[in-house]
C-alpha cells in the first residue's frame, strides 16, 4: 500500500486489510514515495479514525518505498495516480510494472484516487477510511477466491 507521506493512507491501508485476510497467509505492508516523515508513527488523524473502527495502527512505522519491493509484494497498490507514475518510474522491467494498480480501481464507481487529507479536517479521514475500506473488501474477497480455486 503506498501514498506519498506513509502517514495518512496508506498505513490505513495496511491495517484495514491486515485486519481482514489471514496474517499467515497475506503479508500486507505499506511505504510512502517520500522521505519526509521516515520512522514516524501514523497521522495522529489517521490513527484515532482507524481505532474507532477497532483497529490499532499505532505501532507502525513510516518507510520509503525501495525497489526491492518490486521483488517481496505480489501487488503494490496507490492511493493515486501522482505516486502510481512515482512508482512506475521505479519500475525496472514489465513484471514489476504489472504489479502496480490503483487501490480503488478494485472497487467500479468508486472516483480513481483516495483523496490526500493531510491538510484537511477530520472528515477527511473517515472518507478516506471509507473509501480504503470498500476496496480493501474487494481484494480480500478475490484474495479469498484465488485460495479456493487453489484449495481445489
Ligand atoms: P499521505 O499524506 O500521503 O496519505 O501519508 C501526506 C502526509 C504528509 C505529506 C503529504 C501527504 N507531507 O507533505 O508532509
Amino acid at each position: 500500500m503506498v501514498c506519498l507521506g506513509n502517514i495518512c493512507r496508506s498505513p490505513l491501508a495496511e491495517g484495514i486489510l491486515q485486519s481482514m485476510t489471514d496474517p499467515d497467509k497475506v503479508l500486507v505492508d505499506s511505504a510512502g514515495t517520500g522521505g519526509y516523515h521516515l520512522g514516524n508513527r501514523p497521522d495522529g488523524r489517521s490513527i484515532a479514525v482507524a481505532r474507532k473502527y477497532g483497529i490499532d495502527i499505532s505501532a507502525q512505522r513510516c518507510r520509503q518505498f525501495e525497489t526491492a519491493d518490486f521483488d517481496n509484494f505480489d501487488l503494490i497498490y496507490a492511493m493515486d495516480h501522482s505516486n502510481l507514475d512515482h512508482l512506475a518510474s521505479l519500475a525496472t522491467s514489465r513484471k514489476d510494472r504489472e504489479k502496480l494498480r490503483l487501490l480503488l480501481e478494485e472497487v467500479p464507481g468508486l472516483p480513481s484516487e483516495v483523496p490526500d487529507p493531510y491538510y484537511g479536517g477530520e472528515k477527511g479521514f473517515e472518507r478516506v477510511f471509507q473509501l480504503i475500506s470498500s476496496a480493501c473488501e474487494a481484494i480480500s474477497r478475490n484474495l479469498d477466491q484465488k485460495s479456493r480455486i487453489h484449495e481445489r
